[in-house]
């Protein structure tokens, strides 16, 4: 037990580390404050189907994401996903297709987590509050006051507002990561009995109180017996109304969708609303990871590199390295 690695967070960042410390022939245990894995690229059945509310999609532009991305598809996890893209900005909506690459988990964004988490042991429902250095070596509390360890190391893979609050034993840590603001986006989803009468797909909105919406069955292995689409805020709008009480968010994005997507747009039959606090940081880093190799502490996620999944995956990957490279 006490050569053991806790990592705190099961969204991509943490199972990320955790895949690379286990293929090391480590031993790690994982730690989970929501019921299921994948943080913001988590799914949620509804009425219309499985859905994604939070990442709609993902790109690879780093050589070694993209050997991975190529694994996970051919094992299933992934697969391509070409939208009819359109964009609209000062009340014009155009096709904008373009020659980019994009993935989607298959049959929702989180089967790629769920397959990363396997077997991995893991500890749902848990909300590690604290995490103190023993003698020699590190202990969790989560907030029902319980204790978990002991541990060798440390990996919080939480967004950075969460993992500030993790690392006050290593104050300079702290500091990097409270200096990370992240915005908040609310996301709703909608269904109609009768498809929507556009071609449109997927649309990157700006002029708007929208800045995405994707039609869920035109992703792969998507095939809910509803049209139903997910919006997504803009951070300006998101911040401003963040807390307007659900029925509303969702009243007032369906107004903004039936503004801009030229065609009849009626009541709908299925909807839900999801609030992301800290769904993206305000600026990109090149961190990688923040670590205190000797003390055996490291924070990891998408806010340590690009802000999106890649940089999860990529910073789950140099938080493993670093731990690693300090082991031999
Ligand atoms: P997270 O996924 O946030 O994982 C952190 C995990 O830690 C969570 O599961 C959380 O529950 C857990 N946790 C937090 N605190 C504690 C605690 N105290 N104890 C235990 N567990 C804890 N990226 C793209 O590339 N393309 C997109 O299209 C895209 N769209 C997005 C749309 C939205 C609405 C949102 C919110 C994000 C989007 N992103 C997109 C960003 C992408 O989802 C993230 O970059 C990525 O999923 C972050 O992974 P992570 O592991 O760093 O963090
Ligand atoms: P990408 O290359 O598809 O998109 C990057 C940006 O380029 C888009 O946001 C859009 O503004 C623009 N763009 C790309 N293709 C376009 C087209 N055909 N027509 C018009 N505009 C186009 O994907 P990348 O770089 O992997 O970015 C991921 C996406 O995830 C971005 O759209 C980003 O906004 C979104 N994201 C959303 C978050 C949220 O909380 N809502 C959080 C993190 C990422």
């Amino acid at each position: 037990m006490s050569s053991s690695i806790a990592i705190i967070g099961t969204g991509l960042a943490g199972l990320s580390a955790a895949q690379a410390l286990v293929n090391a022939g480590q031993t790690v245990q994982l730690f989970e404050k929501s019921r299921g894995s994948g943080g913001r690229m988590a799914s949620r059945r509804s009425d219309g189907g499985t859905l994604d509310l939070g990442a709609q999609y993902f790109t690879a532009r780093d050589r070694r994401f993209l050997e991975t991305v190529r694994r996970w598809n051919s094992r299933g996890w992934v697969a391509e996903w070409a939208p009819n893209l359109y964009s609209f900005s000062a009340g014009q909506l155009s096709y904008s297709p373009d020659e980019q690459t994009r993935w989607v988990g298959t049959p929702r964004m989180s089967s790629i987590t769920r397959a990363l988490l396997g077997a991995l042991p893991v500890q749902f429902t848990c909300r590690i509050s604290e995490v103190f250095r023993g003698t020699r070596h590190w202990q969790l509390q989560d907030t029902d006051g319980e204790n978990h360890g002991p541990f060798s190391q440390v990996i919080i893979a939480t967004p950075a507002p969460q993992a500030s609050a993790l690392l006050a034993a290593a104050p300079k840590l702290a500091g990097a990561a409270a200096s990370v603001a992240m915005e908040p986006t609310w996301a709703v989803a909608m269904g109609f009995s009768v498809p929507l009468d556009t071609p449109v797909e997927a649309c990157f909105v700006q002029d708007s109180p929208l800045s995405w919406l994707a039609r869920n069955r035109s992703k792969p292995g998507r095939n809910g017996a509803q049209d139903t689409w997910v919006l997504h805020a803009s951070s300006a709008w998101s911040r401003e109304h963040l807390d307007l009480p659900k029925e509303q968010v969702i009243e007032e994005l369906h107004g903004a969708f039936a503004e801009m997507i030229g065609c009849a747009v009626p009541a709908p039959i299925s909807s839900l609303a999801h609030r992301w606090l800290y769904a993206r940081p305000v600026s990109s880093h090149e961190w990688g990871v923040l670590a205190d190799a000797d003390l055996g502490l490291y924070a990891c996620g998408d806010w340590c590199l690009s802000g999106r999944v890649e940089g999860a995956w990529l910073s789950g990957q140099e938080a493993a390295r670093r731990l690693l490279a300090h082991l031999q």
